[in-house]
């Protein structure tokens, strides 16, 4: 049998992300009802981190306790994974030990020789390249704030402007363009521009690159940004500050998107470096709303991952 993981944002059709939504709103509801609903009862997830985390991890953990399993935390500080034990045998007895797994590390590539050898589903919770559940967090969050929290019409045909760095954020964002039917307006400073051979040519018509920051954010629906260092590459931070200071979303930004924008951010965020204290802490700003629903997006994910499609 075939097991399915979700290792990038393209694993998943226009018509699972519809789904995936709908179902995100259900369990958001049972939850602020205090409704039990353990359909992963005495299940167990695996939760891998070779890098630090505040978000993914509770999100993770208190979402499978939410749905009624367990989570074990493991990281490469204390597992053999640190000490060199192959990332194929990892694979291959952690899944046999558990029901899911999800891992935090370096390069795709770890995660993907880690779900060739796994048994049971692997999501990512960030790599290099990738980090699929942030960007699914943050679209149903858009829905939710300009939708009707279910329907993915809200961001159909709609423009999201990226500022900054050509990160595993701004990767994801170019995959959900395609999948969802959205465009893209990207604007990274010189000498870190985007990989093409990380981009899928499919996806090359669902973004465009401008050399201002400003004009990426004209008509935006939402305008968003990261932190300028990312986890793995704080040796280039005194370079990376001075490239990027012209990469900061300003209220200026701000006004030239649309009306109805929102400011999204994965967090943490620097106020004063990507993003300006007006511009996070404004009323546009969702960020909190974004950090919340990492938690109901996920535990949507992990029961479509493990039990498939309920209604
Ligand atoms: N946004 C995000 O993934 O946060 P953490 O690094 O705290 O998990
Ligand atoms: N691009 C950031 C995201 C953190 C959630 C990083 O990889 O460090």
């Amino acid at each position: 049998m075939t097991v399915k993981h979700y290792l990038q944002f393209s694993d998943f059709t226009q018509d699972e992300y519809a789904y995936i939504m709908a179902r995100t709103t259900e369990l958001k509801r049972r939850f602020k009802a205090y409704e039990t609903w353990h359909p992963l009862h005495d299940r167990t997830l695996a939760m891998i981190f070779e890098k630090s985390s505040t978000r993914t991890r509770l999100s993770f953990e208190a979402g499978i306790h939410q749905l009624g399993g367990h989570a074990v935390y493991l990281n490469t500080r204390d597992t053999q994974l640190g000490r060199g034990e192959p990332v194929e045998d990892a694979a291959k007895v952690i899944s046999r030990m558990t029901d899911m797994i999800m891992i935090r590390t370096f390069g795709q590539d770890i995660i993907e020789r880690f779900a060739a050898n796994s048994r049971v589903p692997v999501i990512n919770g960030l790599t290099n390249e990738y980090h699929p559940c942030q960007v699914l967090a943050d679209i149903y969050t858009y829905i939710e704030e300009r939708g009707d929290g279910k329907s993915l019409d809200a961001i159909s045909g709609k423009t999201v402007a990226w500022v900054g760095d050509a990160n595993n954020m701004s990767y994801t964002w170019i995959q959900a363009a395609r999948v969802l039917g959205f465009h893209l307006n990207i604007s990274t400073p010189e000498g870190y521009a985007l990989d093409e051979q990380l981009i899928d040519p499919k996806d090359q018509p669902f973004y465009t690159v401008f050399k201002h920051p400003m004009d990426a954010c004209k008509g935006a629906h939402i305008v968003t940004t990261d932190v300028w260092t990312s986890m793995g590459y704080e040796a280039e931070n005194e370079v990376r500050m001075a490239a990027f200071k012209d990469f900061k979303v300003t209220a200026n930004m701000m006004a030239v998107a649309d009306s109805s924008a929102v400011f999204m951010h994965c967090l943490p965020a620097h106020r004063g470096e990507e993003v300006d204290t007006e511009v996070i802490d404004g009323e546009q700003s969702v960020v909190w709303q974004e950090a919340e629903n990492r938690l109901h997006v996920q535990k949507a994910v992990m029961e479509y991952l493990l039990r498939g499609r309920f209604e």
